[in-house]
C-alpha cells in the first residue's frame, strides 16, 4: 500500500485544478464511489444493502471501525453513546446568547467548537485510541441534542432532554418533536424513513466537507474543531444547503404562479445565475444510487402520511421535465439526494432550516471516519500551492502620504 507519509514534496512542478475536480488528495479505505456506474459502497458494503438492512448507529460503526459490529459490540456502542447524550448545563446558557432568528447551523457549528471547552483533553489528536474513542462517542452522542436544542432555540421553546432509554433516532424525534404539552410516538415508518435518510448521507468520500474535516485535521486540530469545520462547510447551497434551497426554490416556482418552464428556461440561461437546486453532482454523472433509494422512501413516507402538497407536485413536474430537456441530458445533470430529501423532511414536519442540520447528523460517521483515517495515516499538513497571477514587483510611492 502507498505509504503517504513517505511522500516528499516536490519543488518546481505545479498542478493546477480549480476545484479539485480531478485530483486525489489523499488514499482512503472508507468508501467507493463509482460516478460513471453510480456505485456507492461502505468499506465494502453496497449503500442498497445498508440503507435496507441496517440501522444508522451500525453503518456509524462500520464507517469509523470498518466492520460490522457483532450484537454484543452493537450493544456496547449504542448503549455508550445513549448515557453519553446528555451535555454540560452551561451550555444551556451558551444558548441563550444565540437570538432566536440565528440559522441552526451556525448554532451547531458554534457548540460543536465549544465541546473543546467542556472537554479540553479532546484538543489533543494525539492521545490513545481509547480516548480518542472516548471523543468520538461524545461527539456522536452529543450532536442530536444540539441540533434538536439549536431547532426548540429557533422556535422560542424550551430545550427538552435527552432520554438514554430510547434508541438513537427516536430519541432525537423526542428532542424535535415533544414538549410539555404534548407527547410524541414515533411512527416505525418515520423511523424506518429517517433511518434510511441518516445512512443515506453517511459518507460520501472526498466531498467539500469531509476534506474540509481532512483538511483542518491536518494541522493537528482536534476532532470537534475538525468537525465543527465540516459542518460550515456543509452549509454552503452547492454543498448540503442544497436541500433547504430545493423546498425555497420550489416554493418560488409556486408563488409565481408554477410556470416550471420559466425556471428550466432561467437554469439554462448562461447569463442568469440560478441553477436547478438538488440537480446535478461532481462526481455522479448518470445517476446517484442513493436517490433512487430516496425516491423511493419519498413516496412510501408520502403515501402513508397521506401528504397532499403542492410542492411536490411542481417537484415531480420539474424533475420530468429536466430528465427529458436535452441541456439537463448533454450535461448528465440528474436529481441528487438533496432534491428528495428536503421533500421527506418537510412531510414529517422538520422546519426548512432544520434540512442541513439533519444532513450534519448523518455526515458525522464520515466526517469522523475521514478524520480518524487521515490521523492513522499520519497525513502530512495540507497545504496546496497556487499559480500566482497578480502584480509583479512593484516599487513602493515615495511621495505617498497617508490620510
Ligand atoms: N442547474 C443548471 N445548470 C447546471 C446545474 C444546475 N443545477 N448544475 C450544473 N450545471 C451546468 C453548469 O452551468 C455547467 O455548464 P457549462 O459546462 O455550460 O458551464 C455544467 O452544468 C457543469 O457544472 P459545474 O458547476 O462545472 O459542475 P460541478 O461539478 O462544479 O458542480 C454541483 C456540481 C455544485 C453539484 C452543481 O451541479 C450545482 O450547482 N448543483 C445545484 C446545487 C446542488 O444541488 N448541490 C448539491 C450537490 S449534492 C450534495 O452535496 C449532497
Amino acid at each position: 500500500a502507498l505509504d503517504i507519509s513517505k511522500l516528499r514534496a516536490t519543488s518546481g512542478l505545479i498542478t493546477l485544478d480549480v476545484g479539485f475536480k480531478n485530483t486525489g488528495s489523499t488514499t482512503s479505505n472508507v468508501t467507493f464511489l463509482d460516478g460513471e456506474k453510480g456505485i456507492l459502497r461502505h468499506r465494502g458494503y453496497s449503500i442498497e444493502d445498508l440503507a435496507e438492512k441496517s440501522s444508522f448507529l451500525e453503518v456509524a460503526y462500520l464507517l469509523i471501525y470498518g466492520e460490522l459490529p457483532d450484537a454484543q459490540t452493537f450493544e456496547n456502542w449504542s448503549s455508550r453513546i445513549m448515557k453519553h447524550s446528555l451535555v454540560h448545563e452551561d451550555i444551556r446558557k451558551i444558548f441563550d446568547g444565540f437570538p432566536s432568528t440565528a440559522h441552526p447551523m451556525g448554532v451547531l457549528s458554534s457548540l460543536v467548537t465549544s465541546l473543546t471547552a467542556f472537554h479540553p483533553e479532546s484538543i489533543d489528536p494525539n492521545r490513545d485510541s481509547a480516548a480518542i474513542d472516548l471523543t468520538i462517542v461524545r461527539l456522536l452522542a452529543k450532536l442530536p441534542t444540539l441540533a434538536a436544542w439549536s431547532f426548540k432555540n429557533s422556535q422560542g421553546l424550551p430545550l427538552e432532554y435527552p432520554n438514554a432509554k430510547n434508541d438513537y433516532v427516536s430519541n432525537f424525534m423526542q428532542m424535535m418533536f415533544k414538549n410539555k404539552h404534548m407527547d410524541y410516538d414515533v411512527d416505525p415508518v418515520i423511523m424506518d424513513a429517517m433511518n434510511k435518510l441518516l445512512i443515506l448521507h453517511a459518507d460520501h468520500e472526498q466531498n467539500c466537507s469531509a476534506a474540509t474535516v481532512r483538511v483542518v485535521g491536518s494541522s493537528l486540530s482536534s476532532l470537534y474543531v475538525a468537525v465543527s469545520a465540516g459542518i460550515n462547510a456543509l452549509w454552503g447551497s452547492l454543498h448540503g444547503g442544497a436541500n433547504q434551497a430545493v423546498i425555497e426554490m420550489l416554493e418560488t416556482i409556486q408563488a409565481d404562479g408554477g410556470n416550471i418552464d420559466k425556471f428550466i428556461a432561467k437554469a439554462k440561461d448562461k447569463n442568469d445565475p440560478f441553477r436547478l437546486m438538488g440537480f446535478g453532482h461532481r462526481v455522479y454523472k448518470n445517476f446517484d444510487p442513493r436517490s433512487r433509494i430516496i425516491k423511493k422512501a419519498a413516496d412510501d413516507i408520502l403515501d402513508r402520511l397521506g401528504v397532499n402538497d403542492p410542492l411536490l407536485d411542481i417537484a415531480k413536474k420539474l424533475e420530468d421535465i429536466a430528465l427529458t430537456d436535452p441541456y439537463f441530458v448533454e450535461k448528465k445533470l440528474y436529481p441528487n439526494v438533496d432534491f428528495y430529501s428536503g421533500i421527506i423532511y418537510k412531510a414529517l414536519g422538520f422546519p426548512t432550516e432544520m434540512f442541513t442540520v439533519l444532513f450534519a447528523l448523518g455526515r458525522l460517521p464520515g466526517w469522523i471516519a475521514q478524520w480518524k483515517e487521515s490521523r492513522e495515516m499520519v497525513q502530512p499538513i495540507s497545504r496546496p500551492r497556487q499559480v500566482y497571477t497578480g502584480e509583479t514587483h512593484r516599487a513602493y510611492p515615495e511621495d505617498r502620504t497617508v490620510a
